[in-house]
């Protein structure tokens, strides 16, 4: 049954809104529409996707208010390696959030392997596609 009091907001960042035209890497045997329609028979989701920093930003410092949303879910992508303003959004956050890279950073370049907004979440999930979504709500939902 799907909770209508609790909400889990999946943020994703820059060129995730066209994963199809990227690396093979990126790909995923789940489409992301099928995960969040997955998510969506258990749990209240909104799904946020922005190119931009502060718009993003922003989307970040509205869920610091929002009694129904019980964790949130990000995938900042390239943000991730070098936005200390997300990385300071995500702190003043106090809800379960678990950042999630649909590729396995860990055995990609170097650069990838620096983490900024992961030093403000509770969990990371890398490596397992869109499926890392489904995964992380399922941990908000029974952690919070
Ligand atoms: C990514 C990994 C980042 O390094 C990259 O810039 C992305 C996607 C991932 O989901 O694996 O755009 O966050």
């Amino acid at each position: 049954m799907v909770s209508r009091s609790n909400k889990i907001i999946l943020i994703e960042g820059p060129n995730l809104n066209l994963i199809k035209k990227r690396k093979q890497v990126y790909q995923s045997p789940k489409e992301l529409k099928d995960i969040i329609k997955l998510i969506s028979e258990f749990v209240e989701l909104e799904y946020y996707q922005s190119n931009i920093e502060g718009e993003i930003i922003n989307k970040l410092q509205e869920v610091i208010s929002d009694d129904k949303v019980i964790g949130v879910i990000i995938n900042p992508a390239a943000y991730s390696h070098y936005s200390l303003a997300i990385s300071d959004s995500l702190e003043m956050i106090k809800k379960l959030k678990v950042e999630v890279h649909l590729t396995n950073i860990f055995n990609r370049e170097s650069h990838r392997q620096n983490l900024i907004t992961a030093k403000n979440v509770n969990s990371v999930i890398s490596g397992m596609g869109n499926y890392g979504y489904y995964l992380a709500a399922q941990y908000i939902l029974e952690n919070s």
